[in-house]
């Protein structure tokens, strides 16, 4: 059994914070912020918008996108570090919404590589026959729990959410291998204190992500005896442009192959990839048959890589 992608969607919220803006708020420059980043501006969820509200507008995109009724729905797997509350789950919230009467619900908990943890829970699910199909969506609303006043972290981060359908496509298409992996000894250099705000050592977390995502892009490419030329399109998550284009040079890729939303979202965790994988398909970079390795990073710590051959 061949698992892929049959739709993507996601969503932003219309408010823009510009690095200007920011110079206002903290001790910060547009040109630190752009330079050590790659970050012009990001999206600020409004009062009113929750995670699952993001949610539901970027899974009901893919559920539009992939041609796949609500009902279809067997299991809805939500990657956010950003609950509307622990519980009930995102998931849970947007199953009601979205009336996938059918299907199981939960959240995933792996932060900014929470959508690849969602995303190979999908596929063994299907892969095994036990489903057909899968809901997989990454959200953020990083804004409720970012400290406004950390010049270190406020300057980094966005909200939004992407989505995927997974179900059946046809002979060597599909997710073709993954890694996945974690580290808790690494926990306290990234987390959410007892205020609620996260808290960043983001010289040890550039370190760390400098070494891992280049390699576990390597790794799932290695598995399937492909060469690193091979790859199409490369979705880094969207953490800083250094830290992308270090994947990007291991795999040998020219810019335009890789995804760079974060220009203009900056950093949204679990959703940046599948924001990211949205647009890109969206706008034409990824075309049928290419090969696409996506790859995570994040708090725990935690990582994961997938590659898919795209298409049905
Ligand atoms: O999704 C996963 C989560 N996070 C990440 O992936 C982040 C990984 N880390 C990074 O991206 C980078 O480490 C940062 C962008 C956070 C920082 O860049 P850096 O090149 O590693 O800078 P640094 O931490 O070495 O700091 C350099 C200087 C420091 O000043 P001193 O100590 O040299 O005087 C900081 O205090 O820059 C200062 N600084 C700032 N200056 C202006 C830190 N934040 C800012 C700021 N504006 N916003």
């Amino acid at each position: 059994m061949n698992v892929g992608i049959l739709g993507t969607g996601h969503y932003v919220p219309e408010k823009v914070l510009t690095n200007k803006e920011l110079e206002q708020m903290v001790d910060t420059t547009d040109e630190w912020i752009r330079t050590r980043t790659g970050i012009e501006e990001r999206r600020i969820a409004s009062e009113e918008i929750d995670s699952s509200d993001m949610a539901y507008f970027a899974a009901k995109t893919a559920l539009e996108n992939a041609q796949v009724s609500a009902n279809d729905i067997d299991l809805i797997l939500v990657a956010t570090v950003t609950p509307d509350t622990p519980f009930p789950s995102v998931a849970c919230k947007i199953q009601e919404k979205l009336q996938c009467t059918n299907a199981a619900a939960m959240d995933v908990s792996a932060a900014c590589a929470g959508f690849m943890y969602g995303l190979i829970t999908g596929q063994q699910f299907i892969q095994t026959g036990t489903y057909q199909h899968v809901l997989v969506v990454g959200v953020e609303k990083l804004s409720k729990i970012t400290d406004w006043s950390d010049r270190n972290t406020c300057v980094l981060f966005g909200d939004g959410a992407g989505a995927v359908v997974l179900g059946e496509v046809s002979d060597g298409k599909g997710i073709l291998s993954f890694e996945l992996g974690a580290d808790g000894s690494g926990g306290k250099h990234l987390y959410q204190d007892e205020n609620d705000h996260i808290i960043m050592n983001g010289r040890e977390v550039f370190k760390f992500a400098v070494r891992q995502m280049p390699e576990s892009s390597v790794h799932v490419i290695d598995k399937l005896g492909y060469n690193k030329g091979d790859v199409d399109y490369l979705i880094p998550h969207q953490a800083n442009i250094r830290i992308m284009n270090a994947a990007r040079e291991r795999l040998g890729i020219s810019e335009d192959k890789m995804a760079t939303t974060i220009k203009k979202y900056g950093n949204n965790s679990s959703a940046s990839i599948p924001m990211a994988l949205s647009e890109s398909v969206n706008t034409g970079k990824i075309k049928d048959d290419d090969l696409v390795v996506l790859v995570g990073f994040g708090g725990g710590l935690t990582w994961g890589a997938v590659a898919i051959r795209w298409g049905k």
